[in-house]
């Protein structure tokens, strides 16, 4: 009977060090390595965790060769497709999709936590107009848990669900507060007798006393069409296994902080565009293109390696397929392209590079297939949000993935704190 292990060689000694294979139930195996150091004197070098798995999980499964998304063993393509973000946000917490009880309780919970704390308002005022909003929700997320330091002792389920419930009815809130305080214009409150998503977009468009924005076809309702898209944009960010913010969201979690500064890190690591940040700059960079005439260029230059310009958009540390959240997007367009009346220029602009790129060797050899920012810009666009509102709307989506693996780590008991070590080659 073969044992489930590796057997490892230091042929400078002959010496030899046998590790457990542990198996998962679905995806990759992993071995076992904790006491590696203790037997070799040596640590194990993987900058950039191309091949580490920090932690066990039963929260999401990514296959990457297949382009398979998982919330609690759910494919994306079904609760993208059945399901509201409010029950992939409870799915996401309790392991299983809420009843109908269960689903009107938790919607209402969340709209009553919907409100700010008054002295949070004031932070706000702190900004320059011009403040990035993900600079404001960063530091109002970080300043919440000064107003709920109970939430530093979780025991309870109810507890952790409070904790939980809470920072995921008020990111919305903030967000939409960060994006009035930047026009400089009044905040509108969130209004109990509106769904989550719409009442986040009423809360950025409306105009003080809840009218509609005039928007481009004069004073307009928010159409259901809409708060469907964005809803549906929330559901396909809601969590994404070990990706950089939610190992900076373990990691802080892991030293006892408070558990709304690691969701406030999980933020600033987001918003960088090689991450998060990556949506924004997405139609930053098909503007920049202007036409389908210029795309050869810009490939070049992606594909220079001299030149650090980077197709955003394109690419997965997991996905060495097509992204399946970017799939369903790029349908979600087609759906949408007349009742939203999505900007067809910078569609088909985005359509000939995904030709082009997907069928040249340079992208092809390194399994470069457009992510999921590379859709979003373009449906947000037509939903009328501005560009420095795009990852600010990921956090929207993703606070409920990293509350779920933050909470999953702290229930772990055999949790540590995160303290890697290094490869010394100074003097
Ligand atoms: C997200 O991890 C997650 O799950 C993240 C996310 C989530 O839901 O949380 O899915 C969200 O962050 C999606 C990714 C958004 N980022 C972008 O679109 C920015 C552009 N893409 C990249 O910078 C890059 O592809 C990464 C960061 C996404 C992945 O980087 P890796 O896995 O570390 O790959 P790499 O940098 O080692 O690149 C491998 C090769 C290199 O070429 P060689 O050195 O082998 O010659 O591919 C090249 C890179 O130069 N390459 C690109 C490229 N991405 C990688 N070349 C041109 N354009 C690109 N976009």
């Amino acid at each position: 009977m073969k044992k489930n292990t590796v057997t490892l060689t230091d042929n400078r000694t002959g010496k030899t060090y046998e590790y457990n294979i542990l198996d998962a139930a679905r995806g990759p195996s992993v071995v076992d390595i904790r006491t590696f150091f203790q037997d070799t004197g040596m640590f194990t070098f993987d900058p950039g965790y191309t091949s580490t798995a920090s932690c066990k999980s039963t929260i999401t499964f990514i296959d990457g060769e297949k382009g398979e998304l998982r919330y609690r063993g759910i494919p994306i393509e079904k609760l993208a497709k059945e399901h509201t973000y409010m029950e992939t946000c409870f799915l996401l917490l309790n392991e299983r999709l809420p009843s109908i009880d269960e689903h009107k309780e938790f919607d209402l919970e969340l709209r009553h936590r919907a409100f700010l704390h008054e002295g949070l308002r004031q932070l706000f005022n702190a900004f320059p107009d011009n403040a990035h909003p993900m600079a404001t929700l960063s530091a109002a997320v970080t300043a919440l848990a000064s107003f709920y330091r109970e939430h530093l002792e979780l025991d309870t389920e109810e507890e952790y669900q409070a904790m939980a419930r809470r920072i995921i009815a008020k990111i919305p809130t903030i967000a939409a507060f960060s994006y009035r305080h930047s026009l400089g214009i009044p905040f509108i409150q969130p209004d109990i007798d509106l769904y989550f998503t719409r009442n986040f977009l009423t809360m950025m468009r409306a105009y003080p006393g809840g009218k509609m924005h005039l928007g481009l076809h004069g004073h307009e309702e928010i159409k259901e069409v809409e708060v469907r898209a964005l809803d549906t944009i929330f559901t396909l960010h809601a969590d994404h296994e070990q990706n950089a913010s939610t190992t900076v969201v373990r990691n802080v979690a892991s030293t006892g902080a408070h558990p709304y500064v690691a969701i406030a890190s999980g933020i600033s690591a987001l918003w960088g565009r090689a991450h998060g940040g990556a949506n924004e700059s997405v139609i930053a960079q098909l503007e920049m293109i202007g036409s389908v005439e210029n795309i050869d260029t810009f490939i070049a230059r992606a594909k220079d390696p001299n030149d650090n310009f980077r197709l955003m958009g394109f690419g997965h540390r997991v996905y060495k397929n097509f992204d399946p959240r970017a799939r369903i997007l790029k349908h979600l367009q087609d759906e949408l392209r007349i009742e939203l009346g999505l900007n067809t220029e910078l569609m088909a602009i985005a359509r000939k590079i995904e030709e082009i790129a997907l069928s040249d060797e340079y992208f092809i050899s390194r399994n470069l297939y457009p992510n999921i920012d590379f859709y979003t810009g373009i449906i947000l666009t037509a939903l009328q949000i501005p560009k420095s509102m795009f990852t600010p709307i990921f956090v929207i989506g993703r606070t409920v993935g990293w509350i779920s693996q933050l909470i999953e780590f702290k229930k772990d008991k055999s949790s540590k704190i995160a303290r890697p070590r290094q490869l010394y080659t100074g003097k």
